[in-house]
Protein backbone atom coordinates (compact mmCIF):
# COMPACT_ATOMS: atom_id res chain seq x y z
CA UNK A 1 0.00 0.00 0.00
CA UNK A 2 1.89 3.29 -0.51
CA UNK A 3 1.99 5.95 1.62
CA UNK A 4 -0.77 8.50 3.28
CA UNK A 5 -0.54 11.63 1.69
CA UNK A 6 -1.45 15.16 2.82
CA UNK A 7 -3.06 17.22 0.25
CA UNK A 8 -3.74 20.48 0.50
CA UNK A 9 -6.98 22.80 -1.43
CA UNK A 10 -5.88 26.65 -2.06
CA UNK A 11 -7.62 29.59 -3.95
CA UNK A 12 -9.21 32.81 -3.45
CA UNK A 13 -12.56 32.89 -1.26
CA UNK A 14 -15.56 32.11 -3.91
CA UNK A 15 -13.40 29.24 -5.91
CA UNK A 16 -15.73 26.83 -4.97
CA UNK A 17 -12.77 24.70 -2.85
CA UNK A 18 -14.76 23.67 -0.05
CA UNK A 19 -17.44 22.01 -2.20
CA UNK A 20 -14.92 19.84 -4.19
CA UNK A 21 -12.88 19.26 -0.76
CA UNK A 22 -15.90 17.49 0.29
CA UNK A 23 -16.17 15.32 -2.75
CA UNK A 24 -12.56 14.75 -3.17
CA UNK A 25 -12.24 13.33 0.50
CA UNK A 26 -15.28 10.63 -0.17
CA UNK A 27 -13.35 9.42 -3.70
CA UNK A 28 -10.60 8.76 -2.07
CA UNK A 29 -12.58 6.85 0.71
CA UNK A 30 -14.37 5.20 -2.00
CA UNK A 31 -10.87 3.56 -3.49
CA UNK A 32 -10.49 2.13 0.28
CA UNK A 33 -8.18 5.29 2.08
CA UNK A 34 -8.29 6.86 5.33
CA UNK A 35 -9.47 10.17 5.23
CA UNK A 36 -8.79 13.05 7.79
CA UNK A 37 -10.88 16.41 6.78
CA UNK A 38 -9.05 19.17 8.36
CA UNK A 39 -8.83 23.05 7.59
CA UNK A 40 -6.78 25.86 8.65
CA UNK A 41 -6.82 28.48 10.12
CA UNK A 42 -8.66 25.76 12.78
CA UNK A 43 -8.20 21.87 12.68
CA UNK A 44 -7.44 21.58 16.93
CA UNK A 45 -9.64 23.20 19.71
CA UNK A 46 -6.60 26.14 19.90
CA UNK A 47 -6.51 26.57 16.45
CA UNK A 48 -10.59 26.74 15.64
CA UNK A 49 -10.49 29.37 19.05
CA UNK A 50 -7.53 31.21 17.05
CA UNK A 51 -9.79 30.98 13.90
CA UNK A 52 -12.57 32.83 15.39
CA UNK A 53 -10.17 35.81 16.39
CA UNK A 54 -8.49 36.03 12.55
CA UNK A 55 -11.56 36.08 10.64
CA UNK A 56 -13.34 38.70 13.22
CA UNK A 57 -10.91 40.83 14.88
CA UNK A 58 -8.72 43.42 13.51
CA UNK A 59 -5.32 43.54 13.92
CA UNK A 60 -1.85 44.06 12.70
CA UNK A 61 -0.48 41.59 9.64
CA UNK A 62 2.22 40.54 11.71
CA UNK A 63 -0.30 39.56 14.12
CA UNK A 64 -2.25 37.90 11.60
CA UNK A 65 0.53 35.85 10.03
CA UNK A 66 2.02 34.74 13.59
CA UNK A 67 -1.77 33.85 14.57
CA UNK A 68 -1.62 31.91 11.51
CA UNK A 69 1.33 30.13 11.82
CA UNK A 70 0.81 29.58 15.87
CA UNK A 71 -2.42 28.00 14.47
CA UNK A 72 -0.42 25.84 12.02
CA UNK A 73 2.21 24.50 14.47
CA UNK A 74 -0.74 23.08 16.42
CA UNK A 75 -2.10 21.52 13.75
CA UNK A 76 0.97 19.93 12.05
CA UNK A 77 2.11 18.71 15.61
CA UNK A 78 -1.73 17.84 16.84
CA UNK A 79 -2.99 16.55 14.01
CA UNK A 80 -1.41 16.22 10.62
CA UNK A 81 1.76 14.34 11.47
CA UNK A 82 0.03 11.74 13.43
CA UNK A 83 -2.79 10.82 11.28
CA UNK A 84 -0.04 9.93 8.35
CA UNK A 85 2.04 8.01 10.90
CA UNK A 86 -1.06 6.14 11.73
CA UNK A 87 -1.48 5.57 7.60
CA UNK A 88 -4.81 8.04 7.05
CA UNK A 89 -4.39 10.94 4.71
CA UNK A 90 -5.06 14.03 5.28
CA UNK A 91 -6.54 16.67 3.20
CA UNK A 92 -6.89 20.51 4.05
CA UNK A 93 -8.94 23.08 3.18
CA UNK A 94 -5.74 25.37 2.98
CA UNK A 95 -2.06 25.27 4.59
CA UNK A 96 1.01 27.20 4.34
CA UNK A 97 0.52 28.62 0.47
CA UNK A 98 -2.56 30.77 1.77
CA UNK A 99 -0.22 32.81 4.45
CA UNK A 100 2.03 33.82 1.21
CA UNK A 101 -1.37 34.80 -0.73
CA UNK A 102 -3.27 36.32 1.67
CA UNK A 103 -1.06 38.38 4.48
CA UNK A 104 1.83 37.98 2.12
CA UNK A 105 -0.08 39.25 -1.68
CA UNK A 106 -3.31 40.48 -0.24
CA UNK A 107 -1.78 42.64 2.97
CA UNK A 108 1.83 43.21 1.11
CA UNK A 109 4.06 41.63 4.01
CA UNK A 110 7.40 40.47 2.98
CA UNK A 111 7.95 36.91 2.03
CA UNK A 112 11.49 36.88 3.52
CA UNK A 113 9.57 37.17 6.71
CA UNK A 114 6.65 34.87 5.91
CA UNK A 115 9.53 31.91 4.57
CA UNK A 116 11.23 32.84 8.27
CA UNK A 117 7.75 31.65 10.01
CA UNK A 118 7.65 28.59 7.30
CA UNK A 119 10.87 27.42 8.06
CA UNK A 120 10.79 27.80 11.77
CA UNK A 121 7.41 26.25 11.81
CA UNK A 122 7.63 23.33 9.26
CA UNK A 123 11.14 23.79 7.54
CA UNK A 124 11.20 20.57 5.25
CA UNK A 125 7.27 19.47 5.65
CA UNK A 126 5.11 20.14 2.70
CA UNK A 127 1.87 19.42 1.15
CA UNK A 128 2.64 16.22 -1.21
CA UNK A 129 0.23 18.03 -3.45
CA UNK A 130 -1.59 21.14 -3.55
CA UNK A 131 -4.30 21.84 -5.58
CA UNK A 132 -5.08 25.50 -6.36
CA UNK A 133 -8.37 26.45 -7.26
CA UNK A 134 -8.14 29.85 -9.73
CA UNK A 135 -10.59 32.21 -11.69
CA UNK A 136 -10.93 35.39 -12.29
CA UNK A 137 -11.65 37.52 -9.42
CA UNK A 138 -14.58 38.93 -11.18
CA UNK A 139 -16.33 35.37 -10.80
CA UNK A 140 -15.56 35.04 -7.50
CA UNK A 141 -16.83 37.58 -6.31
CA UNK A 142 -20.41 36.86 -8.00
CA UNK A 143 -20.23 33.63 -6.01
CA UNK A 144 -19.48 34.62 -2.91
CA UNK A 145 -22.34 37.46 -3.14
CA UNK A 146 -24.56 34.42 -2.39
CA UNK A 147 -23.22 34.42 1.30
CA UNK A 148 -25.46 36.02 4.01
CA UNK A 149 -22.51 36.83 6.26
CA UNK A 150 -18.43 37.98 4.86
CA UNK A 151 -16.09 37.36 7.29
CA UNK A 152 -12.97 39.64 7.59
CA UNK A 153 -11.22 38.22 4.24
CA UNK A 154 -14.28 38.03 2.54
CA UNK A 155 -15.02 41.83 2.96
CA UNK A 156 -12.18 42.94 1.27
CA UNK A 157 -12.04 44.87 -2.12
CA UNK A 158 -11.17 43.63 -5.54
CA UNK A 159 -7.80 45.32 -5.29
CA UNK A 160 -7.14 42.65 -2.64
CA UNK A 161 -8.06 39.68 -4.20
CA UNK A 162 -6.51 40.46 -7.42
CA UNK A 163 -2.80 40.24 -5.17
CA UNK A 164 -4.06 37.31 -3.66
CA UNK A 165 -4.53 35.14 -7.07
CA UNK A 166 -1.66 37.05 -8.22
CA UNK A 167 0.33 35.63 -4.81
CA UNK A 168 -1.07 32.02 -5.19
CA UNK A 169 0.08 31.78 -9.21
CA UNK A 170 3.69 33.07 -8.21
CA UNK A 171 3.77 30.35 -5.47
CA UNK A 172 2.75 27.72 -8.20
CA UNK A 173 5.56 28.74 -10.93
CA UNK A 174 7.66 28.25 -7.63
CA UNK A 175 6.92 24.91 -6.77
CA UNK A 176 5.45 23.56 -9.99
CA UNK A 177 5.67 19.47 -8.84
CA UNK A 178 3.90 20.21 -5.78
CA UNK A 179 1.65 22.76 -6.69
CA UNK A 180 -1.38 21.94 -10.00
CA UNK A 181 -3.35 24.47 -11.11
CA UNK A 182 -7.28 23.53 -11.55
CA UNK A 183 -9.43 25.86 -13.86
CA UNK A 184 -12.12 26.82 -11.14
CA UNK A 185 -14.22 28.49 -13.44
CA UNK A 186 -15.36 26.07 -15.49
CA UNK A 187 -18.63 23.88 -14.13
CA UNK A 188 -18.17 22.19 -11.01
CA UNK A 189 -19.08 18.58 -13.15
CA UNK A 190 -15.63 19.48 -15.50
CA UNK A 191 -14.01 20.20 -12.09
CA UNK A 192 -14.97 17.18 -10.48
CA UNK A 193 -13.96 15.35 -14.23
CA UNK A 194 -10.09 16.47 -13.77
CA UNK A 195 -9.93 15.60 -9.62
CA UNK A 196 -11.35 11.92 -10.93
CA UNK A 197 -8.79 11.70 -13.21
CA UNK A 198 -6.37 12.88 -10.73
CA UNK A 199 -7.23 10.54 -7.93
CA UNK A 200 -6.93 7.41 -10.13
CA UNK A 201 -2.91 8.45 -10.31
CA UNK A 202 -2.49 8.97 -6.62
P1 LIG B 1 -11.70 29.83 4.25
O1 LIG B 1 -11.09 28.56 3.80
O2 LIG B 1 -12.05 30.76 3.15
O3 LIG B 1 -12.96 29.56 5.14
P2 LIG B 1 -14.51 29.58 4.67
O4 LIG B 1 -14.58 28.82 3.35
O5 LIG B 1 -15.24 28.91 5.79
O6 LIG B 1 -14.87 31.03 4.51
O7 LIG B 1 -10.59 30.48 5.25
C1 LIG B 1 -10.80 31.62 6.01
C2 LIG B 1 -9.96 32.79 5.62
O8 LIG B 1 -8.65 32.73 6.18
C3 LIG B 1 -9.76 32.98 4.12
O9 LIG B 1 -10.34 34.20 3.74
C4 LIG B 1 -8.26 33.09 3.93
C5 LIG B 1 -7.73 33.34 5.30
N1 LIG B 1 -6.37 32.78 5.54
C6 LIG B 1 -5.27 33.63 5.53
O10 LIG B 1 -5.41 34.84 5.33
N2 LIG B 1 -4.02 33.10 5.77
C7 LIG B 1 -3.82 31.78 6.04
O11 LIG B 1 -2.67 31.34 6.27
C8 LIG B 1 -4.97 30.92 6.03
C9 LIG B 1 -4.80 29.47 6.30
C10 LIG B 1 -6.22 31.46 5.77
Amino acid sequence: MNKAKFITFEGVDGAGKSTHLAWFAEALRKRGKEVLVTREPGGTPLGECLRDILLNQSMYVETEALLMFAARFEHIEQVIKPALERGTWVVSDRFSDASFAYQGGGRGMKLEKLEQLECWVHESFQPDLTLLFDLPIEVARQRLSKNITLDRFEQERDCFFEKVRHAYLERCKKHPDRIMLIDAAQTPEKVKVNLEKLIILL
